[in-house]
Protein backbone atom coordinates (compact mmCIF):
# COMPACT_ATOMS: atom_id res chain seq x y z
CA UNK A 1 0.00 0.00 0.00
CA UNK A 2 2.97 2.33 0.16
CA UNK A 3 3.43 3.57 -3.15
CA UNK A 4 -0.50 4.81 -2.54
CA UNK A 5 0.48 6.89 -0.09
CA UNK A 6 3.46 8.26 -1.27
CA UNK A 7 3.28 12.27 -2.79
CA UNK A 8 4.71 12.15 -6.24
CA UNK A 9 7.17 16.01 -6.53
CA UNK A 10 6.28 18.27 -9.51
CA UNK A 11 8.89 18.59 -12.03
CA UNK A 12 10.45 21.55 -11.88
CA UNK A 13 9.69 23.32 -14.89
CA UNK A 14 6.30 23.65 -13.93
CA UNK A 15 4.79 27.54 -13.03
CA UNK A 16 2.84 27.36 -9.70
CA UNK A 17 -1.06 26.96 -11.37
CA UNK A 18 0.55 24.17 -13.34
CA UNK A 19 1.85 22.45 -10.01
CA UNK A 20 -1.24 22.70 -7.86
CA UNK A 21 -3.31 21.24 -11.00
CA UNK A 22 -0.65 18.45 -10.51
CA UNK A 23 -1.30 17.90 -7.20
CA UNK A 24 -5.07 18.21 -7.67
CA UNK A 25 -4.84 15.11 -9.57
CA UNK A 26 -3.06 13.21 -7.12
CA UNK A 27 -5.64 14.32 -4.70
CA UNK A 28 -8.68 13.00 -7.24
CA UNK A 29 -6.78 9.70 -7.31
CA UNK A 30 -6.90 9.94 -3.13
CA UNK A 31 -10.46 10.52 -3.35
CA UNK A 32 -11.51 7.82 -5.52
CA UNK A 33 -9.98 5.31 -3.36
CA UNK A 34 -11.26 7.31 0.03
CA UNK A 35 -14.63 6.97 -1.59
CA UNK A 36 -14.30 3.10 -2.05
CA UNK A 37 -13.09 2.73 1.85
CA UNK A 38 -16.23 4.28 2.88
CA UNK A 39 -18.62 3.31 0.29
CA UNK A 40 -20.30 6.48 -0.90
CA UNK A 41 -19.01 9.69 -2.76
CA UNK A 42 -17.55 12.00 -0.57
CA UNK A 43 -18.75 15.54 0.04
CA UNK A 44 -17.64 19.26 0.99
CA UNK A 45 -19.01 22.44 3.14
CA UNK A 46 -17.34 25.58 3.12
CA UNK A 47 -18.72 27.73 5.50
CA UNK A 48 -17.65 31.94 5.13
CA UNK A 49 -17.24 34.24 7.92
CA UNK A 50 -16.39 38.03 7.54
CA UNK A 51 -16.13 40.06 4.27
CA UNK A 52 -16.57 39.92 0.65
CA UNK A 53 -13.06 39.00 -0.28
CA UNK A 54 -13.22 35.67 2.06
CA UNK A 55 -16.24 35.09 0.13
CA UNK A 56 -14.24 35.33 -3.12
CA UNK A 57 -11.77 32.78 -1.59
CA UNK A 58 -14.26 30.59 -0.66
CA UNK A 59 -14.93 30.11 -4.20
CA UNK A 60 -11.50 29.70 -4.64
CA UNK A 61 -11.91 26.61 -2.36
CA UNK A 62 -14.55 25.53 -3.79
CA UNK A 63 -13.18 25.59 -6.86
CA UNK A 64 -10.42 23.53 -6.34
CA UNK A 65 -12.59 20.78 -4.60
CA UNK A 66 -14.77 19.92 -7.50
CA UNK A 67 -11.86 19.97 -9.64
CA UNK A 68 -10.53 17.05 -7.28
CA UNK A 69 -13.87 15.54 -7.49
CA UNK A 70 -15.65 16.60 -4.46
CA UNK A 71 -19.40 17.06 -4.26
CA UNK A 72 -20.95 19.93 -2.55
CA UNK A 73 -23.32 19.96 0.35
CA UNK A 74 -24.90 22.71 1.72
CA UNK A 75 -25.22 20.40 5.13
CA UNK A 76 -22.76 20.54 7.09
CA UNK A 77 -23.05 17.67 9.90
CA UNK A 78 -23.35 15.38 7.01
CA UNK A 79 -20.32 16.58 4.68
CA UNK A 80 -17.51 14.57 4.54
CA UNK A 81 -15.10 17.51 4.62
CA UNK A 82 -15.73 20.62 6.69
CA UNK A 83 -13.64 23.52 5.31
CA UNK A 84 -14.21 27.31 7.92
CA UNK A 85 -12.89 30.22 5.98
CA UNK A 86 -12.24 32.46 9.22
CA UNK A 87 -12.39 36.31 9.62
CA UNK A 88 -10.67 37.46 12.87
CA UNK A 89 -11.74 41.59 12.24
CA UNK A 90 -13.86 41.40 15.63
CA UNK A 91 -13.01 38.86 18.34
CA UNK A 92 -16.78 37.92 17.95
CA UNK A 93 -16.22 36.41 14.43
CA UNK A 94 -13.53 34.14 16.70
CA UNK A 95 -15.81 32.87 19.53
CA UNK A 96 -18.34 31.82 16.80
CA UNK A 97 -15.60 29.53 14.79
CA UNK A 98 -14.43 27.99 18.61
CA UNK A 99 -17.91 27.19 19.37
CA UNK A 100 -19.32 25.70 16.20
CA UNK A 101 -15.42 23.88 15.76
CA UNK A 102 -16.57 22.21 19.51
CA UNK A 103 -19.74 20.91 17.82
CA UNK A 104 -18.26 19.76 14.91
CA UNK A 105 -15.46 17.84 16.96
CA UNK A 106 -18.62 15.99 18.00
CA UNK A 107 -19.53 14.90 15.13
CA UNK A 108 -16.01 13.78 13.85
CA UNK A 109 -15.73 11.34 16.87
CA UNK A 110 -18.53 9.10 15.51
CA UNK A 111 -17.34 9.89 11.77
CA UNK A 112 -13.88 9.55 11.88
CA UNK A 113 -12.55 9.44 8.03
CA UNK A 114 -14.34 13.11 8.08
CA UNK A 115 -11.78 16.10 7.55
CA UNK A 116 -11.79 19.39 8.68
CA UNK A 117 -9.95 22.24 7.58
CA UNK A 118 -9.75 25.96 8.95
CA UNK A 119 -8.15 28.82 6.70
CA UNK A 120 -8.21 32.49 6.74
CA UNK A 121 -7.80 35.70 8.94
CA UNK A 122 -7.84 34.38 12.13
CA UNK A 123 -5.19 31.55 11.06
CA UNK A 124 -2.49 34.18 10.58
CA UNK A 125 -2.91 34.88 14.19
CA UNK A 126 -0.07 32.91 16.38
CA UNK A 127 -2.28 32.21 19.11
CA UNK A 128 -4.87 31.22 17.81
CA UNK A 129 -3.08 28.05 15.99
CA UNK A 130 -1.49 27.94 19.46
CA UNK A 131 -5.20 27.18 20.98
CA UNK A 132 -5.87 25.17 18.09
CA UNK A 133 -2.61 22.41 18.47
CA UNK A 134 -3.57 22.18 22.51
CA UNK A 135 -7.29 22.10 22.58
CA UNK A 136 -8.80 20.87 18.66
CA UNK A 137 -6.46 18.09 17.99
CA UNK A 138 -8.85 16.70 15.65
CA UNK A 139 -8.49 19.57 12.89
CA UNK A 140 -6.72 18.03 9.73
CA UNK A 141 -5.38 21.16 7.86
CA UNK A 142 -4.74 24.43 9.40
CA UNK A 143 -3.40 27.26 6.61
CA UNK A 144 -3.34 31.05 5.98
CA UNK A 145 -4.59 34.10 3.54
CA UNK A 146 -1.24 34.25 1.84
CA UNK A 147 -1.37 30.42 0.53
CA UNK A 148 -4.76 29.74 -0.15
CA UNK A 149 -3.61 28.83 -3.69
CA UNK A 150 -1.86 25.63 -2.37
CA UNK A 151 -4.76 24.23 -0.99
CA UNK A 152 -4.66 21.35 -3.48
CA UNK A 153 -1.47 20.86 -2.46
CA UNK A 154 -1.92 20.44 1.23
CA UNK A 155 -5.11 18.82 0.93
CA UNK A 156 -2.77 16.14 -0.90
CA UNK A 157 -0.45 15.90 2.17
CA UNK A 158 -3.73 15.92 4.58
CA UNK A 159 -5.28 12.95 2.86
CA UNK A 160 -2.58 10.85 4.04
CA UNK A 161 -2.18 11.90 7.34
CA UNK A 162 -3.55 11.09 10.40
CA UNK A 163 -1.45 14.59 11.94
CA UNK A 164 -2.55 18.06 11.94
CA UNK A 165 -1.08 19.78 9.05
CA UNK A 166 -0.30 23.54 9.56
CA UNK A 167 1.22 25.56 6.57
CA UNK A 168 0.96 29.49 7.64
CA UNK A 169 2.96 32.22 5.87
CA UNK A 170 3.81 35.36 7.12
CA UNK A 171 3.45 37.18 3.84
CA UNK A 172 3.80 37.13 0.26
CA UNK A 173 4.48 38.71 -2.60
CA UNK A 174 3.39 36.27 -5.32
CA UNK A 175 0.14 35.72 -6.54
CA UNK A 176 -1.25 33.07 -8.53
CA UNK A 177 -3.41 32.77 -11.32
CA UNK A 178 -5.74 30.64 -13.34
CA UNK A 179 -7.03 28.32 -10.94
CA UNK A 180 -9.98 26.65 -10.43
CA UNK A 181 -13.06 28.97 -9.37
CA UNK A 182 -16.71 27.91 -8.68
CA UNK A 183 -18.83 30.77 -8.39
CA UNK A 184 -22.09 30.92 -6.36
CA UNK A 185 -24.06 33.26 -9.00
CA UNK A 186 -23.80 32.80 -12.66
CA UNK A 187 -24.43 36.52 -13.78
CA UNK A 188 -22.51 38.65 -10.93
CA UNK A 189 -18.84 38.10 -9.59
CA UNK A 190 -16.32 39.20 -7.41
CA UNK A 191 -13.02 39.88 -8.88
CA UNK A 192 -9.76 40.78 -6.43
CA UNK A 193 -7.55 43.47 -7.70
CA UNK A 194 -5.44 43.68 -4.83
CA UNK A 195 -4.83 42.14 -1.87
CA UNK A 196 -3.54 43.18 1.64
CA UNK A 197 -3.39 46.73 3.17
CA UNK A 198 -0.91 49.21 4.24
CA UNK A 199 -2.79 51.53 6.19
CA UNK A 200 -2.32 50.71 9.63
CA UNK A 201 -5.70 51.97 10.88
CA UNK A 202 -4.36 51.74 14.96
CA UNK A 203 -7.47 49.31 15.80
CA UNK A 204 -7.49 47.24 12.70
CA UNK A 205 -5.99 43.56 12.47
CA UNK A 206 -6.55 43.16 8.83
CA UNK A 207 -2.81 44.48 7.88
CA UNK A 208 -1.35 42.03 10.02
CA UNK A 209 -3.53 38.82 8.56
CA UNK A 210 -3.42 39.67 4.73
CA UNK A 211 -0.06 41.25 4.63
CA UNK A 212 1.52 44.15 2.53
CA UNK A 213 -0.90 46.10 -0.58
CA UNK A 214 -0.25 43.68 -3.82
CA UNK A 215 -2.37 44.83 -7.01
CA UNK A 216 -2.48 42.52 -9.61
CA UNK A 217 -1.84 43.46 -13.03
CA UNK A 218 -4.09 45.39 -15.32
CA UNK A 219 -4.29 42.45 -18.07
CA UNK A 220 -4.57 39.88 -15.80
CA UNK A 221 -8.27 41.56 -14.13
CA UNK A 222 -9.42 42.66 -17.54
CA UNK A 223 -8.71 38.76 -18.74
CA UNK A 224 -10.33 37.45 -16.07
CA UNK A 225 -13.76 40.18 -16.34
CA UNK A 226 -13.40 39.08 -20.46
CA UNK A 227 -13.57 35.51 -19.93
CA UNK A 228 -16.65 36.21 -16.93
CA UNK A 229 -18.40 37.89 -19.39
CA UNK A 230 -17.86 35.28 -21.94
CA UNK A 231 -19.22 33.11 -19.08
CA UNK A 232 -23.08 35.06 -18.68
CA UNK A 233 -21.46 37.58 -15.88
CA UNK A 234 -22.99 41.31 -16.31
CA UNK A 235 -22.12 42.79 -12.47
CA UNK A 236 -18.44 42.65 -11.43
CA UNK A 237 -17.70 43.46 -7.69
CA UNK A 238 -13.99 45.05 -7.41
CA UNK A 239 -12.78 43.75 -4.50
CA UNK A 240 -9.32 44.91 -2.59
CA UNK A 241 -8.98 46.19 1.22
CA UNK A 242 -8.36 49.84 -0.45
CA UNK A 243 -9.61 50.19 -3.90
CA UNK A 244 -8.32 53.69 -4.23
CA UNK A 245 -4.42 52.90 -3.92
CA UNK A 246 -4.59 50.31 -6.49
CA UNK A 247 -1.71 49.87 -8.65
CA UNK A 248 0.67 52.26 -6.85
CA UNK A 249 2.90 49.39 -6.34
CA UNK A 250 2.85 47.83 -10.00
CA UNK A 251 6.35 47.97 -12.13
CA UNK A 252 4.26 50.20 -14.59
CA UNK A 253 1.68 52.06 -12.55
CA UNK A 254 -1.86 52.47 -13.30
CA UNK A 255 -4.28 54.49 -10.80
CA UNK A 256 -7.79 52.66 -10.21
CA UNK A 257 -10.01 55.46 -12.30
CA UNK A 258 -7.83 54.16 -15.04
CA UNK A 259 -8.10 50.63 -14.42
CA UNK A 260 -12.00 51.50 -14.21
CA UNK A 261 -11.66 53.43 -17.74
CA UNK A 262 -10.66 49.82 -19.16
CA UNK A 263 -13.10 47.61 -17.62
CA UNK A 264 -15.88 49.85 -19.25
CA UNK A 265 -14.85 49.58 -22.12
CA UNK A 266 -15.71 45.21 -21.53
CA UNK A 267 -18.47 44.93 -24.57
CA UNK A 268 -21.03 42.39 -22.46
CA UNK A 269 -20.27 43.79 -19.33
CA UNK A 270 -22.99 45.65 -17.76
CA UNK A 271 -22.59 46.53 -13.90
CA UNK A 272 -19.25 47.77 -12.19
CA UNK A 273 -19.06 47.73 -8.38
CA UNK A 274 -15.95 48.28 -6.53
CA UNK A 275 -15.61 48.55 -2.42
CA UNK A 276 -13.37 49.43 -0.15
CA UNK A 277 -12.90 52.68 -0.67
CA UNK A 278 -10.31 54.39 1.76
CA UNK A 279 -11.87 58.65 1.77
CA UNK A 280 -8.03 59.33 2.54
CA UNK A 281 -7.30 58.09 -1.23
CA UNK A 282 -10.11 58.96 -3.18
CA UNK A 283 -9.41 61.55 -6.07
CA UNK A 284 -11.12 63.77 -8.06
CA UNK A 285 -9.89 61.50 -11.00
CA UNK A 286 -12.10 59.19 -9.96
CA UNK A 287 -15.13 61.56 -8.95
CA UNK A 288 -14.63 62.33 -12.85
CA UNK A 289 -15.02 58.91 -13.71
CA UNK A 290 -17.81 57.75 -11.72
CA UNK A 291 -19.99 60.69 -13.27
CA UNK A 292 -19.15 60.10 -16.38
CA UNK A 293 -19.36 56.56 -16.66
CA UNK A 294 -22.29 54.45 -18.00
CA UNK A 295 -21.55 51.17 -15.95
CA UNK A 296 -20.37 51.89 -12.57
CA UNK A 297 -22.87 51.40 -10.04
CA UNK A 298 -24.64 54.37 -8.38
CA UNK A 299 -23.16 53.84 -5.13
CA UNK A 300 -20.47 54.10 -2.75
CA UNK A 301 -19.36 52.70 0.10
CA UNK A 302 -16.81 55.19 2.08
CA UNK A 303 -16.30 54.11 5.37
CA UNK A 304 -16.17 56.96 7.99
CA UNK A 305 -15.17 54.84 11.24
CA UNK A 306 -15.79 57.87 13.57
CA UNK A 307 -16.57 61.49 13.00
CA UNK A 308 -14.21 62.96 15.63
CA UNK A 309 -11.44 65.02 13.97
CA UNK A 310 -9.53 63.48 17.22
CA UNK A 311 -10.08 60.29 17.50
CA UNK A 312 -9.84 59.70 13.83
CA UNK A 313 -5.77 60.99 14.09
CA UNK A 314 -5.93 58.39 16.72
CA UNK A 315 -7.31 56.09 14.86
CA UNK A 316 -4.54 56.88 11.75
CA UNK A 317 -7.58 57.62 9.46
CA UNK A 318 -5.40 60.67 8.10
CA UNK A 319 -8.54 62.44 7.40
CA UNK A 320 -10.61 64.91 9.16
CA UNK A 321 -13.87 65.10 9.38
CA UNK A 322 -13.59 68.17 7.35
CA UNK A 323 -12.06 66.34 4.85
CA UNK A 324 -14.71 63.75 4.57
CA UNK A 325 -17.52 66.22 4.27
CA UNK A 326 -16.19 67.88 1.77
CA UNK A 327 -14.99 64.42 -0.29
CA UNK A 328 -18.85 63.99 0.31
CA UNK A 329 -19.48 67.38 -1.27
CA UNK A 330 -17.74 67.06 -4.17
CA UNK A 331 -19.08 63.14 -5.08
CA UNK A 332 -22.73 64.38 -4.58
CA UNK A 333 -22.13 67.60 -6.85
CA UNK A 334 -20.39 65.10 -9.59
CA UNK A 335 -22.75 62.30 -9.23
CA UNK A 336 -25.97 63.81 -7.52
CA UNK A 337 -27.68 60.72 -6.24
CA UNK A 338 -25.59 58.38 -5.67
CA UNK A 339 -26.17 55.88 -2.84
CA UNK A 340 -24.07 56.38 0.02
CA UNK A 341 -22.81 53.61 2.61
CA UNK A 342 -19.91 53.71 5.70
CA UNK A 343 -18.65 51.54 8.32
CA UNK A 344 -18.90 53.32 11.50
CA UNK A 345 -17.39 52.11 14.73
CA UNK A 346 -18.49 52.83 18.59
CA UNK A 347 -16.60 52.92 21.64
CA UNK A 348 -12.54 52.99 20.00
CA UNK A 349 -10.72 53.99 23.14
CA UNK A 350 -10.81 57.36 24.66
CA UNK A 351 -14.03 58.26 22.69
CA UNK A 352 -15.90 60.91 24.87
CA UNK A 353 -19.42 62.02 24.47
CA UNK A 354 -17.97 65.10 22.39
CA UNK A 355 -16.62 62.82 19.74
CA UNK A 356 -19.55 60.54 19.72
CA UNK A 357 -21.55 63.60 19.04
CA UNK A 358 -19.94 64.52 15.85
CA UNK A 359 -20.25 61.30 14.63
CA UNK A 360 -24.06 61.46 14.84
CA UNK A 361 -23.72 64.77 13.25
CA UNK A 362 -21.69 63.56 10.38
CA UNK A 363 -23.97 60.72 9.92
CA UNK A 364 -27.19 63.19 9.65
CA UNK A 365 -25.02 66.24 7.36
CA UNK A 366 -24.02 62.86 4.88
CA UNK A 367 -27.59 61.14 4.97
CA UNK A 368 -26.09 57.50 4.43
CA UNK A 369 -28.46 55.17 2.97
CA UNK A 370 -27.15 52.56 5.20
CA UNK A 371 -24.37 52.18 7.79
CA UNK A 372 -22.88 49.45 9.09
CA UNK A 373 -22.22 49.86 12.65
CA UNK A 374 -19.57 48.05 15.01
CA UNK A 375 -18.61 48.14 18.74
CA UNK A 376 -14.63 48.90 19.24
CA UNK A 377 -13.67 45.11 19.39
CA UNK A 378 -9.83 45.28 20.66
CA UNK A 379 -7.76 43.18 18.87
CA UNK A 380 -4.22 41.66 19.85
CA UNK A 381 -1.03 43.17 18.58
CA UNK A 382 -2.97 46.42 17.13
CA UNK A 383 -1.73 49.72 18.74
CA UNK A 384 -5.36 50.64 19.77
CA UNK A 385 -5.38 47.56 21.97
CA UNK A 386 -2.54 48.61 23.80
CA UNK A 387 -3.96 52.08 23.89
CA UNK A 388 -5.34 53.92 28.15
CA UNK A 389 -9.06 54.69 28.60
CA UNK A 390 -11.23 51.70 26.95
CA UNK A 391 -14.16 52.85 27.21
CA UNK A 392 -16.47 50.83 29.66
CA UNK A 393 -19.11 48.54 28.33
CA UNK A 394 -22.38 50.19 29.32
CA UNK A 395 -21.05 53.26 28.22
CA UNK A 396 -20.12 51.62 24.92
CA UNK A 397 -23.46 50.02 24.58
CA UNK A 398 -25.53 52.93 25.45
CA UNK A 399 -23.84 54.91 22.14
CA UNK A 400 -24.29 52.06 19.78
CA UNK A 401 -27.99 51.77 20.81
CA UNK A 402 -28.02 55.84 20.26
CA UNK A 403 -26.39 55.92 16.65
CA UNK A 404 -28.40 52.51 15.60
CA UNK A 405 -31.33 54.54 15.85
CA UNK A 406 -30.46 57.43 14.11
CA UNK A 407 -28.78 55.43 11.58
CA UNK A 408 -31.85 53.32 11.09
CA UNK A 409 -33.79 56.62 10.47
CA UNK A 410 -32.20 58.47 8.00
CA UNK A 411 -31.84 55.93 5.97
CA UNK A 412 -34.98 54.53 6.07
CA UNK A 413 -35.72 57.92 4.34
CA UNK A 414 -32.99 58.26 2.25
CA UNK A 415 -33.78 55.18 0.92
CA UNK A 416 -37.29 55.71 0.46
CA UNK A 417 -36.73 58.48 -1.83
CA UNK A 418 -36.89 55.86 -4.59
CA UNK A 419 -40.52 55.74 -4.18
CA UNK A 420 -43.05 55.57 -7.27
CA UNK A 421 -39.93 55.67 -10.05
CA UNK A 422 -39.34 52.91 -12.65
CA UNK A 423 -35.76 51.33 -11.95
CA UNK A 424 -33.34 48.57 -13.57
CA UNK A 425 -33.10 45.74 -11.50
CA UNK A 426 -31.00 43.11 -11.67
CA UNK A 427 -32.66 39.57 -10.99
CA UNK A 428 -30.85 37.43 -8.59
CA UNK A 429 -33.17 34.60 -7.57
CA UNK A 430 -36.40 33.59 -6.44
CA UNK A 431 -37.64 35.60 -3.24
CA UNK A 432 -37.00 32.43 -0.01
CA UNK A 433 -40.01 34.09 1.67
CA UNK A 434 -42.53 33.78 -1.19
CA UNK A 435 -41.77 31.88 -4.62
CA UNK A 436 -44.11 34.08 -6.23
CA UNK A 437 -41.81 36.56 -5.97
CA UNK A 438 -37.89 37.38 -7.13
CA UNK A 439 -35.57 39.25 -5.35
CA UNK A 440 -32.82 41.80 -7.06
CA UNK A 441 -30.69 44.96 -7.26
CA UNK A 442 -31.24 48.44 -8.30
CA UNK A 443 -27.80 50.12 -9.36
CA UNK A 444 -27.76 51.72 -5.71
CA UNK A 445 -27.85 47.84 -4.17
CA UNK A 446 -30.90 48.37 -2.62
CA UNK A 447 -33.16 45.20 -2.72
CA UNK A 448 -36.61 45.04 -4.54
CA UNK A 449 -39.09 41.87 -4.45
CA UNK A 450 -41.49 41.41 -7.37
CA UNK A 451 -43.98 39.07 -8.52
CA UNK A 452 -42.09 36.95 -11.22
CA UNK A 453 -40.30 33.35 -11.53
CA UNK A 454 -37.19 31.31 -11.21
CA UNK A 455 -36.47 32.45 -15.47
CA UNK A 456 -35.51 36.08 -14.97
CA UNK A 457 -32.44 35.11 -12.76
CA UNK A 458 -29.55 36.55 -14.13
CA UNK A 459 -31.89 39.26 -16.63
CA UNK A 460 -32.42 43.19 -15.97
CA UNK A 461 -35.89 44.25 -15.48
CA UNK A 462 -37.70 47.88 -15.53
CA UNK A 463 -39.93 47.78 -12.02
CA UNK A 464 -41.88 50.18 -10.92
CA UNK A 465 -41.51 50.91 -6.88
CA UNK A 466 -44.70 50.91 -5.05
CA UNK A 467 -43.58 50.65 -1.97
CA UNK A 468 -40.65 51.39 -0.04
CA UNK A 469 -40.39 49.05 3.39
CA UNK A 470 -37.35 50.39 5.08
CA UNK A 471 -34.35 48.78 3.70
CA UNK A 472 -36.05 47.09 0.33
CA UNK A 473 -38.56 47.80 -1.95
CA UNK A 474 -41.92 46.13 -3.37
CA UNK A 475 -42.19 46.51 -7.27
CA UNK A 476 -44.49 45.49 -9.79
CA UNK A 477 -42.63 44.82 -12.81
CA UNK A 478 -43.26 46.84 -16.21
N1 LIG B 1 -13.44 46.80 16.06
C1 LIG B 1 -14.62 47.09 15.51
N2 LIG B 1 -14.80 47.24 14.19
C2 LIG B 1 -13.73 47.07 13.39
N3 LIG B 1 -13.60 47.16 12.06
C3 LIG B 1 -12.32 46.89 11.73
N4 LIG B 1 -11.61 46.63 12.85
C4 LIG B 1 -12.47 46.75 13.89
C5 LIG B 1 -12.33 46.61 15.29
N5 LIG B 1 -11.16 46.33 15.87
C6 LIG B 1 -14.69 47.53 11.16
C7 LIG B 1 -14.35 48.81 10.39
C8 LIG B 1 -14.14 48.31 8.99
C9 LIG B 1 -15.06 47.11 8.96
C10 LIG B 1 -14.78 46.15 7.87
O1 LIG B 1 -14.89 46.52 10.21
O2 LIG B 1 -15.49 49.66 10.45
O3 LIG B 1 -14.45 49.26 8.01
FE1 LIG C 1 -8.22 47.88 8.21
FE2 LIG C 1 -7.82 50.48 7.70
FE3 LIG C 1 -6.78 48.61 6.04
FE4 LIG C 1 -9.45 49.00 6.11
S1 LIG C 1 -7.90 50.51 5.46
S2 LIG C 1 -8.37 47.02 6.14
S3 LIG C 1 -9.80 49.51 8.27
S4 LIG C 1 -6.22 48.98 8.17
Amino acid sequence: MEQFTYIQESPASMTESERQYFFMEQAKEKRLRKEEEVGHPLTFCVTTFGCQMNARDSEKLEGILEQIGYQKTEKEEEADFVIYNTCTVRENANQRVYGRLGYLGSIKKKKPHMMIALCGCMMQEPHVVEKLKKSYRFVNLIFGTHNIFKFGELLCRAMDSDRMIIDIWKDTTQIVENLPVDRKYSFKSGVNIMFGCNNFCSYCIVPYVRGRERSRNPEDILNEIRQLVQDGVVEVMLLGQNVNSYGKNLEHPITFAQLLTQIEEIEGLKRIRFMTSHPKDLSDELIQVMASSKKICNHLHLPLQSGSSRILKEMNRRYTKENYLDLVERIRNAVPDISLTTDIIVGFPGETEEDFQETLDVVRKVGYDSAFTFIYSKRTGTPAAAMDNQIPEDVVKDRFDRLLTLVQDISGKMSGRWEGTTQEVLVEGVNEQDPHLVSGRMTNNVLVHFPGDASMIGQFQKVHLDECKGFYYMGTPV
